[in-house]
């Protein structure tokens, strides 16, 4: 019977699933089972290094609940022989309608307008007050056109924005028609971008790829949305942008030193500000927590992983 190993709550269904197949350990005191682990499901707040392998000897799989795996260390799971999974697909709507809840809330100073509401600062309709800006006949640019980055396409569509996109590979023409995408390099993204939404994976290419040069370079009251990975801004040289131009606002669901909000981003009304919540939906957490069980019971049946890392 193997021994598998969760750091997070697992839904009734997933148990049913993996309870056949062996004994569960975790949450509490997940570490402390690894010796004779043979599966781990986990997050991305786990770090899967090798100082964690080194405690598992028997482990076959690394199932990452999450899509991001920047935390696992693949490089020492191939060595070893270890499967890792995430979670692709089954997030993507999610995320992608949290990338244009904060573009919405971003264009038009959402939380601004909020928080001078319950300041007390609503005096009454006033012409002038609380503008934001049109979506319509503006251009998003995409950074990174994986599936999130492609469902962000269609759903700004309707809103009658142009898309641009810049992404590591170019998508096959028929995928960029149906995203109503046009592809171009890095620099025309950022400077013809009205609003730039981040949808790369980070890895040490795409770190701090909106670095202070980037951002010195974008529109003049343009903005950022950022429901990838924090760190693929610089979030110092963002604060600047913010406070001094040509940041107009911004929306970010992801920070560089997750927990940790740069002081700067806390102190501007111009900026949404949302502790990580792409994916938080209960049907897309289930959706994900049963993707990655069901990855496990394939390794350990002797099958196939349904969604392995590359
Ligand atoms: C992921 O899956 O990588 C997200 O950041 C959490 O939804």
């Amino acid at each position: 019977m193997a021994r598998i190993v969760t750091t997070f709550p697992l839904p009734d269904a997933a148990l049913d699933l993996l309870r056949p197949l062996g004994s569960l350990a975790g949450p509490e005191g997940w570490r402390e089972t690894m010796d004779d682990a043979e599966a781990l499901l986990c997050l991305l707040t786990d770090r899967v290094d090798a100082e964690l392998l080194g405690r598992a000897p028997r482990l076959r799989i690394v199932a990452n609940a999450v899509v991001g795996y920047e935390h696992v260390d693949r490089d020492a799971c191939r060595a070893r022989g270890i499967t890792v999974t995430n979670t692709p697909d089954v997030l993507t709507d999610a995320t992608a309608d949290l990338a244009m809840a904060l573009l919405l809330s971003a264009m038009r100073g959402l939380s601004g307008a909020e928080c001078s509401l319950r300041a007390g600062e609503f005096h009454g309709w006033g012409f002038w007050d609380y503008l934001g800006a049109d979506l319509s006949q503006k251009t998003l640019g995409i950074f990174g056109m994986g599936r999130i980055g492609q469902a962000v396409a269609r759903r700004a569509a309707p809103f009658g924005m142009r898309v641009i996109y810049h992404s590591r590979t170019r998508l096959p023409a028929a995928d960029e028609a149906a995203a109503g995408a046009e592809w171009v390099e890095f620099d025309g993204l950022i400077s013809r971008s009205d609003v730039l939404s981040l949808h790369a994976p980070l890895t040490p290419d795409t770190r701090h790829a909106i670095d202070a040069d980037a951002l010195r370079r974008m529109r003049p009251g343009s903005f950022l949305v950022n429901t990838a990975r924090g760190a693929l801004v610089d979030e110092a040289a963002l604060v600047d942008a913010l406070r001094d131009g040509p940041l107009a606002g911004a929306g970010l669901d992801v920070y560089e030193r997750e927990p940790r909000i740069h002081p700067g981003l806390l102190d501007l009304p111009n900026v949404t500000l949302l502790p990580h919540v792409g994916s938080a939906t209960r049907e897309t957490r289930t959706r994900m927590a049963m993707l990655a069980a069901r990855n496990v019971h394939a390794v350990l049946t002797g099958g196939a992983p349904l969604t392995p890392v590359p």
